[in-house]
C-alpha cells in the first residue's frame, strides 16, 4: 500500500470502512474467478441468492468470517466470508434461510469455518421454524484443512438429520458435489440439479477407471439426467440454474414453514363444484388399456395447480402437489401409461418417500388408484421388492395427515392394500362405477382356480372366457367392497372434485392419538 493509500484508509470513517469491507467480501474470489464461473455457464453464489429471493430481501450473516488454517500457504489465502455465502431473505414474502457455496473462493471447498457458517443458519432455521435452502457448488472437503473439514461435514449431516421433519430442507446442485459431500443433499427433502453443469458422485470417473477399469463420462455417471431418471437421487432436473431456482420458489408455495404449520391456502380460482365430465372418456373401461393418469389429475385439481415431483424417475407412479379449492394436497397415483402402472421397487420407494414428506409437513394425501399389482420377476424379488415395497405400506399406515383415495379402474392384490386402502388408515375411500377390487384380475384368478377344468374343456379358451365372465360378475365391480364399508361410496367421476373438496374441508380438523414411542422401525 502506498503512503497516499494508507493515509486514505486512515481517513476512512467507520461507516466507510464497513462499506469498503462489504464490497471486498462481495467480490468473493475476485473478478477473474467470477469471470471463469460465468464462462462455465454458472452464476455466482450471490447472483443465485439474488435470483432466488424476493428483490432486496437478502440479509447476510457472517460476511467477515475468515478461516484459521495456516499450512499449505493458507495463511496467505484469506477471503472475507470464506467459501460460502449465508443468510436469510424472503420467498413470496415468507422467510427462508439460505447458504450458497462460493466456487470462486478455494473452489467452494468446505473447511472448518465454512461448515460452521452453514451450521449456524441451519440452527437458526430449525429454532425459528423456517425452511433452509442449500445451493451447492463445491470441491468438497477442503484438502488443506484435513480432518477439520471432515468434522465440518459431520456437523452438517447431524443438523440435516435433526432438522428433518421440522423444517423443509431443499438442496440445489449447481456445480460439483462429490464424495461424502453428496450426503448432505441426500439427507434433505428435495434435490434439484442443473443439466450439464452439476454432477454428483461418491467416486468420480478417474477413480472408477482406476479401480474397476470402467470408463464413464461425468455426465453419464452423475449428471442431472442420470440422477433424475435412473438413481432417483434428484427430484428435479432443470435446463438452467434460473429454472431450478424458479422451481424451488414454486415448490415452497406448497409447503408450510415448518411441521407446526399448515401449508398456505390461496384464494381459490377454480369452481369447487366444477363437474369433471371428461373423466369418463379419459379412463378406458378395458382394464389393460393405457391412458395418462396426469390428465385425470389435471381435471380433478384446481386448474394448472399440479406440480409434479420426481417426474423422470419410476414413472409408473406419479407424485406431486396440487390444490383443491386453494388447499394443498399431495398426490400419489399409479400411471397406467408406464409399465401398466405396476408397483415395483423404485415406484414403492418414490411413493413412500413422498408420503412421508407430506406427512412431515401436514399435507393431506389424495391417492388415485389404478394398479394391476406388484411387478413380477426375479430382478424385483432378488433386489428386495418385499422389504422395499414394505416401505410404502409403512409410510401410509404411519401417516396422520388426512388420507383420501379413489379407485378409478382397478386395484388388485397387495397393491390394493398398499395404495391407501381403508384399513391402512385412509379416512375417505371412493371408487368409480366400473372399477374392480380383487385378489387377482379375472384371467389370473380363473387360471389358478380352474386350471384343470380349463385344460380338460373341449374348448379351453371359451371355457376360460365363461369363467372370467362369472368372476367379473362376482368381483369385478365396486359393490362388494362398498357393501362391506371398505369403500365409503361409489361416486360418479364427474363428482370427484366437488366430493373431495368437501372432504378436505371436513378433514382439516382430523385428530389422531397414538401411544408415544421413541421411533418406529421403518424397513429402510
Ligand atoms: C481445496 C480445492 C478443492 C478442495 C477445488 N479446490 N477443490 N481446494 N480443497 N477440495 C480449489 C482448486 O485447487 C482451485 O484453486 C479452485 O478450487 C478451483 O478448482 P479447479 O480444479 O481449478 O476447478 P475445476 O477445473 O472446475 O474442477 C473442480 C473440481 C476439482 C472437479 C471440484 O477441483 C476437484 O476435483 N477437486 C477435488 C475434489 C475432491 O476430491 N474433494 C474431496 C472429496 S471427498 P486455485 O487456487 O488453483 O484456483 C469429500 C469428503 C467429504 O468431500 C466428507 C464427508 C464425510
Amino acid at each position: 500500500m502506498s503512503k497516499q493509500e494508507e493515509s486514505d484508509v486512515d481517513e476512512e470513517s467507520p461507516i466507510e470502512e464497513l462499506r469498503r469491507r462489504r464490497r471486498e467480501a462481495e467480490l468473493g474470489g475476485g473478478e477473474a474467478r467470477i469471470e471463469r464461473q460465468h464462462e462455465k455457464g454458472k452464476l455466482t453464489a450471490r447472483e443465485r441468492i439474488e435470483y432466488l429471493l424476493d428483490d432486496g430481501t437478502f440479509e447476510e450473516v457472517d460476511p467477515f468470517v475468515e478461516h484459521r488454517a495456516q499450512s499449505f500457504g493458507m495463511d496467505e489465502k484469506q477471503f472475507p466470508g470464506d467459501a460460502v455465502v449465508t443468510g436469510y431473505g424472503d420467498i413470496d414474502g415468507r422467510k427462508v434461510f439460505v447458504f450458497a457455496h462460493d466456487f470462486t473462493v478455494l473452489g467452494g471447498s468446505v473447511g472448518e469455518v465454512v461448515a460452521d457458517k452453514i451450521c449456524k443458519v441451519m440452527d437458526k432455521a430449525t429454532e425459528n421454524g423456517v425452511p433452509v435452502i442449500g445451493l451447492n457448488d463445491s470441491g468438497g472437503a477442503r484438502i488443506q484443512e484435513g480432518v477439520d473439514s471432515l468434522v465440518g461435514f459431520a456437523k452438517i449431516f447431524n443438523r440435516n438429520t435433526k432438522a428433518s421433519g421440522l423444517v423443509p430442507q431443499i438442496s440445489a446442485i449447481m456445480g460439483p458435489c462429490a464424495g461424502g459431500a453428496t450426503y448432505s443433499p441426500a439427507l434433505t427433502d428435495f434435490t434439484f440439479m442443473v443439466e450439464d453443469t452439476s454432477h454428483m458422485f461418491i467416486t468420480g470417473p478417474d477413480v472408477i477407471q482406476t479401480v474397476t477399469g470402467e470408463q464413464v463420462s461425468k455426465e453419464e455417471l452423475g449428471g442431472a439426467k442420470t440422477h433424475a431418471t435412473k438413481s432417483g437421487v434428484a427430484h428435479f432436473a432443470a435446463s438452467s440454474e434460473e429454472e431450478a431456482l424458479d422451481d424451488i420458489r414454486q415448490l415452497l408455495s406448497y409447503l408450510p414453514q415448518n411441521n407446526m404449520e399448515d401449508p398456505p391456502r390461496v384464494q381459490p380460482w377454480d369452481d369447487p363444484d366444477r363437474a369433471c365430465e371428461e373423466l369418463v372418456d379419459i379412463v378406458p373401461e378395458e382394464p389393460r388399456k393405457p391412458y395418462d393418469m396426469t390428465s385425470v389429475i389435471d381435471r380433478i385439481v384446481d386448474e394448472e395447480s399440479f406440480f409434479e415431483v420426481h417426474d423422470g424417475f419410476a414413472r409408473n407412479v406419479v407424485t406431486g402437489y396440487a390444490r383443491l379449492d386453494g388447499r394443498v394436497v399431495g398426490i400419489v397415483a399409479n400411471q397406467p401409461r408406464v409399465s401398466a402402472g405396476t408397483l415395483d421397487i423404485d415406484a414403492s420407494e418414490k411413493a413412500a418417500r413422498f408420503v412421508r414428506t407430506c406427512d412431515s409437513f401436514n399435507v393431506p394425501i389424495l391417492t388415485l388408484v389404478d394398479v394391476p399389482g406388484f411387478m413380477p420377476g426375479t430382478d424385483q424379488e432378488h433386489n428386495g421388492i418385499i422389504r422395499r415395497g414394505a416401505k410404502l405400506i409403512y409410510a401410509y399406515a404411519e401417516a396422520t395427515v388426512p388420507l383420501m383415495s379413489v379407485v378409478v379402474r382397478k386395484a388388485y392384490g397387495g397393491a390394493y392394500i398398499v395404495m391407501s386402502s381403508k384399513f391402512l388408515g385412509s379416512d375417505v375411500n371412493y371408487a368409480w362405477p366400473g372399477s374392480e377390487m380383487a385378489v387377482l384380475g379375472p384371467r389370473g384368478a380363473v387360471n389358478i382356480l380352474f386350471r384343470n377344468e380349463i385344460a380338460e374343456a373341449d374348448d379351453p379358451d371359451a371355457r376360460r372366457q365363461e369363467l372370467m365372465a362369472e368372476f367379473r360378475e362376482e368381483f369385478a365391480h365396486p359393490y362388494g367392497p362398498a357393501r362391506r364399508g371398505y369403500l365409503d361410496d361409489v361416486i360418479e367421476p364427474a363428482d370427484t372434485r366437488s366430493r373431495l373438496i368437501d372432504d378436505l374441508e371436513l378433514l382439516e380438523r382430523k385428530r389422531t392419538d397414538s401411544p408415544p414411542k421413541d421411533h418406529g422401525n421403518i424397513p429402510l
